[in-house]
């Protein structure tokens, strides 16, 4: 992969009481999206953020919200969450009977429809969908919570998914999320991932090292 990886703080790791300052704060130190965590207590067990959130939000920063949704059933959320500004929405397609569909949605909103895959699920899931994707998050944590280790057995799963994307002759992102470190992100980057989240390694320290946080996860 040469070219520069798209990253994206998850604000799951942020000070939640000054959330606007800090996306302002990430977007000042070269973030190219801010990575949104919707969890319900249900489908995860962690209550984060929801619409009205992502709403307040919007004006603050002019990077694309990149929102991955822990919900289930996400359907009848996702509209509320295109209007509150989202760009990008991905589901798990564990949250629901019908993936086909919810992307659909997604696109009918005028949103990039986004799957994402647990550690244990197959990338034989998208096989018949990938003219209906616009972007693969890869997780290499079991998703509900920010600061655990990076899962290696989840290289293997993005090699696989970067050659059906390949194969596929689409524009497709790779993303990967969960652990994601100085360490571990030249190895996702080397087995085919565009882009990556990052929470605990970019909030670490307070707004003065943001930007230094985020070049040490491009490499530079
Ligand atoms: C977990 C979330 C991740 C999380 C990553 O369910 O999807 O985005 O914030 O946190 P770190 O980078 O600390 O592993
Ligand atoms: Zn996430």
């Amino acid at each position: 992969m040469t070219k520069r990886p798209i990253i994206a703080p998850s604000i799951l790791a942020s000070d939640f009481a000054r959330l606007g300052e800090e996306c302002r704060a990430i977007e000042a130190a070269g973030a190219d999206w801010v990575h949104i965590d919707v969890m319900d207590g249900h489908f995860v067990p962690n209550i984060t953020i929801g619409p009205d959130v992502v709403k307040a939000l919007k004006p603050h920063v002019s990077i694309p919200f990149d929102v991955h949704l822990m919900i289930a059933p996400a359907d009848p959320y996702v509209e509320a969450f295109a209007k509150a500004g989202a760009d990008l929405i991905s589901v798990h397609p564990e949250s629901g009977p019908h993936l086909n569909r919810t992307l659909k949605l997604i696109r009918s909103l005028g949103c990039k429809a986004g799957v994402v895959f647990n550690p244990s699920t197959s990338p034989s899931v998208i096989e018949w969908m990938m003219d209906e994707i616009d972007l693969i998050l890869v997780m290499s944590i079991n998703p509900g919570f920010g600061g655990q280790s990076f899962m290696t057995s989840q290289l293997a799963k993005i090699r696989k998914l970067r050659e059906m994307i390949d194969a596929s002759g689409r524009d497709i992102h790779l993303e990967v999320d969960g652990g994601v470190t100085p360490q571990t992100a030249p190895l996702c980057l080397e087995a085919g991932a565009t882009a990556l989240v990052a929470g605990t390694a970019v909030f670490k320290g307070g707004p003065d090292a943001y930007a230094a946080n985020i070049a040490a996860l491009r490499g530079a």
